[in-house]
């Protein structure tokens, strides 16, 4: 009985060439209902004087097995170990991997500084629609169907009465709807004009602020802007304030700031005048209050308005627009 179990077991031990193949021999011999421990019980049906011998026979064969298994289980666990030891060996010379991390576009990054700014002087954010009906676009900010000052926008019509808004002006006339005076709040978001070459692309980014409350002067409008083109700028640029016209401020101005490409010499940015216009502004119009039911006899405010590209633009020197959407990384990746 032992020695043809025997034989089984070295053949099978032949094609066993892993660890799990030898605890499945284990199993099969061993267990508690293996070859071996079946054949242990089956000691009982033997004559008192076979019964000694088998015995002996098949406890030395249980013996030889679990040595056998055991011997075979170290070996095969020690390749193992060894060819993982020889795959997985580790470079501590070789280079690192690189990680590509995004960054924020320059444009956003100028966009949050503004507001950073603004918020120090106590502004706060206000966001409105990019699609905009003709009424908060034009209508409300004084602008009526006929107006010339609707040709200055090159509109993208989306119906008779539906714009791409053309300026962030109708956050203005949003905002008062929703609240009473005091006001103080900047809007920055996405303007959409039908025009394209270096220094104008179909959408780019405004920032409009409005500041509303009894006894609101000329004086304010000057002090908040000035405050804000000196932290955006630097302390030393020049600035100047231009009688102009907008619709919905009376009365409105331009504001230049002294070339900073050239430092006022003269150049082709600034066109040999030494100056750059920078942003619209003005004290809102009566017919605006008018609007938004607001009493212009209590109530006055001042209203500006800033492209965010061209700022930016002056303050990196960058000369074509463009650079901004083509999404360029070693362009972007100078920010
Ligand atoms: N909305 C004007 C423009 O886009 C800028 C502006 C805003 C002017 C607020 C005056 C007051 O040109």
């Amino acid at each position: 009985m032992s020695s043809s179990l025997k034989e089984l077991f070295s053949e099978e031990l032949k094609s066993a060439n892993d660890v799990e193949s030898i605890n499945i021999l284990r199993v099969k011999y061993l267990g508690r209902k293996g070859l071996i421990t079946e054949s242990l019980k089956s000691l009982a049906s033997l004559s008192l004087n076979e019964r000694p011998k088998a015995g002996k026979a098949l406890n030395e064969l249980k013996v030889f097995i679990e040595e056998t298994l055991r011997d075979k289980e170290l070996l095969f666990s020690q390749k193992v170990l060894e060819s993982r030891l020889s795959r997985e060996s580790l470079d501590i010379t070789v280079c690192g991997k690189y990680i590509a991390s995004g960054k924020t576009h320059p444009i956003n990054q100028v966009l949050s500084e503004i507001i950073d700014i603004f918020e120090v002087m106590g502004f706060e954010v206000e966001e409105g629609p990019e699609v905009e009906t003709d009424y908060y676009n034009f209508e409300a900010l004084n602008i009526p169907k006929d107006h010339p000052a609707r040709d200055m926008q090159d509109t993208f019509y989306i119906s008779d009465d539906i714009v791409l808004r053309t300026q962030t002006s109708p956050v203005q006339i949003r905002t008062m709807e929703k609240n009473r005076p005091p006001l103080r709040f900047i809007s920055p978001g996405k303007v959409y004009r039908c025009d394209s070459d270096v220094s104008h692309t179909p959408m780019f980014h405004q920032v409009e602020g409005l500041m509303v409350d009894t006894n609101i002067n000329f004086g304010h409008l000057k002090g908040v802007i000035e405050t804000f083109l000196k932290e955006f700028f630097g302390q030393k640029v020049g600035i100047r304030f231009r009688p102009s016209f907008f619709p919905f401020t009376e009365p409105s101005v331009e504001v230049d700031i002294s070339c900073i490409i050239c430092e006022s010499k003269g150049c082709r940015i600034c066109k040999e005048t030494g100056w750059l216009e920078v942003l619209g502004a003005g004290m809102v119009h009566p017919k605006v209050f008018e609007n938004v039911s607001y009493d212009s006899t209590i109530y006055t405010g001042f209203a500006f308005g800033m492209g965010v590209e061209r700022l930016t633009m002056l303050k990196y020197s960058i000369n074509d627009i463009r650079l901004f959407f083509e999404n360029d990384l070693r362009f972007l990746r100078q920010f």
